[in-house]
């Protein structure tokens, strides 16, 4: 508390010496952008020999205090770096503080980072595309760093939010040499590595309707009943013209479609039920959950309230004439979506190979229709696209799976309104293995930069991970000083 409280005093003087910041205090980053020469594949000295690709990252030493402060290292994840860049301001408004070197490190074959340029997802050249490489990549680029920035003795922090905080957490358990600690924001290193049930996630989102109103999710499964019978009517054109199609339905394959179109915009609106408008994944409005409950309740008909209520995430801009819902949903190994577009495939790729999501809505546990997705079904997907079989339990044997305990220096925080914190670390493991959650927060809130409508517990949590990274970072010092 006492350090969040000075971090605003703090924050307050910086602003009347008017260095650039953002509305709500945080500094401007004012980044570099970079590329680093890396190893194509750190695991096999034959096949690709010294044969390197460029890896984008982004750099500012704007706040940094050589020889003093450490290094926060952002281990990106499944897109484009700047925009986890543009959404971590917390790692900003800390750096600041503790006068960090930051650096946000683009993931191999998202965004510009792609090993083989063009040609980097189609099968013969995704296999480079794995975990450990990515981890490799930043451990490597990391020691490059500190040699060109005379850094050899600063603490590194790695930060990450989602898969990037399940990178995070592995960073610190795979080099611990090179990372002294690690903050694993809303990182569901469990349910991906095959633990937990298959019902939880899609029971997670329905949780936060239910909690905004249950005849809002009485709502929702009115308006999916009405789909169905239509469907079993032949109904079609009923379902697509208070639907707002584009596409003419007609097979059972399309009702489907529409369903797992929908069953998406929920996901998205839940994962992203921040208290103020966001640009991240897609473009909500403040508390979308709630604006999305307030239109299908607000609709006689049950239908077009259904698709009003996909229109919060899908037609954001108001613009969308019809849902293609073919173009805005594209099916793949994750039921929670990989979005659209070359880093929904690199995305795909994973799900079809170490990141296990498995995932069912099943009309009981959850508003949705019953979705089914087994592991035969994803295995059968990952098959005939990728001319992959996932293997189980390599995850967990790997990385610990739940068995976490020879890991130290780790947070997980979660947020109590985000379906991801069902399958991530939500308890104590050990005095350094340190659970955090976030009342009343979404997907990796506490990553974001502070803003006046974040509730109290997002504040507490930015406060108590600032002591303990200070904590972390002292520590190292000291071990190099003696
Ligand atoms: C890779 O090895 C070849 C010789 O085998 C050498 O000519 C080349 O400069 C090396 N490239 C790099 C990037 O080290
Ligand atoms: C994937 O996870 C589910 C639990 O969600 C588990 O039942 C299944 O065995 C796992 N599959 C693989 C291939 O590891
Ligand atoms: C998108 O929003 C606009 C403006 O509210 C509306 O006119 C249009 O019908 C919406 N599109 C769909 C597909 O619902
Ligand atoms: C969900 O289950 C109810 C009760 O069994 C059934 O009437 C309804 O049609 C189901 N909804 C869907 C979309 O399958
Ligand atoms: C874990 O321990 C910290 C203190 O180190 C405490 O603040 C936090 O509430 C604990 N988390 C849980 C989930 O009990």
């Amino acid at each position: 508390m006492e350090t969040w409280l000075a971090a605003c005093f703090a924050l307050v003087l910086l602003s009347l010496t008017g260095r650039a910041r953002t509305a709500y205090g945080t500094p401007q980053a004012d980044f570099e952008e970079k590329y680093f020469e890396q190893w194509l594949d750190h695991f096999n000295f034959e096949t690709y020999g010294n044969k390197t690709f460029p890896q984008r990252y982004l750099i500012t030493d704007k706040f940094w205090k050589k020889g003093v402060g450490p290094i926060f290292f952002y281990t990106g994840n499944e897109g484009d770096i700047w925009d986890f860049a543009q959404n971590s301001g917390f790692i900003l408004e800390l750096a600041e503080l503790q006068n960090a070197l930051v650096v946000f490190a683009e993931h191999r074959y998202y965004g510009k980072s792609l090993p083989f340029g063009a040609v980097s997802l189609q099968q013969e050249y995704i296999g480079l595309l794995s975990i450990e490489q990515a981890l490799a990549d930043y451990a490597v680029l990391i020691m490059e760093l500190k040699k060109q920035y005379g850094a050899r003795n600063s603490p590194v922090i790695s930060f990450g939010g989602s898969y990037g905080g399940m990178l995070s957490a592995y960073m610190r358990m795979k080099y611990p040499h090179i990372v002294v600690g690690a903050l694993a924001a809303s990182a569901p290193v469990l349910s991906v590595a095959g633990i937990g049930d298959s019902n939880q996630f899609f029971r997670d989102v329905t949780v936060d309707f239910q909690n905004y109103s249950p005849y809002c999710v009485k709502a929702v499964q009115e308006a999916f009943w009405q789909i169905k019978d239509l469907y079993l009517a032949g109904a079609y054109e009923i379902i697509g013209s208070k639907m707002s199609i584009c596409e003419k339905l007609s097979s059972k394959e399309d009702v489907y479609q529409l369903f797992e179109f929908v069953r998406n915009a929920f996901t998205m609106i839940a994962m992203m039920d921040y208290p103020y408008k966001t640009d991240f994944m897609g473009h909500l409005p403040a508390n979308p959950v709630k604006v999305g409950c307030e239109l299908i309740l607000a609709n006689q008909d049950r239908l077009r309230g259904l698709a009003a209520i996909s229109g919060v995430f899908y037609n954001s801009t108001g613009q969308v004439p019809c849902f293609d819902i073919y173009r805005l949903y594209q099916k793949c190994a994750d039921p929670t979506g990989c979005g659209t577009g070359s880093d929904s495939k690199a995305w795909d790729y994973q799900a079809c190979t170490e990141i296990n999501l498995t995932f069912d809505s099943n009309n009981m546990t959850d508003m949705f229709p019953e979705i089914p997705f087994t592991d035969t079904a994803r295995e059968q997907y990952c098959f005939s696209k990728w001319g992959v079989r996932p293997r189980p339990l390599w995850l967990q044997t790997h990385f610990g799976g739940s068995d976490l305990a020879a890991a130290s220096n780790i947070i997980f925080s979660n947020g109590d309104l985000d379906p991801w914190a069902g399958g991530g670390i939500r308890k104590n493991l050990s005095v350094t293995l340190i659970a955090i959650t976030v009342k009343g927060g979404a997907h990796h809130l506490d990553l974001r930069a502070s803003n006046p409508a974040d509730p109290p517990s997002a504040r507490e949590a930015r406060s108590q991970e600032a002591n303990i990274i200070r904590n972390w970072v002292k520590l190292a010092v000291e071990s190099t000083d003696s």
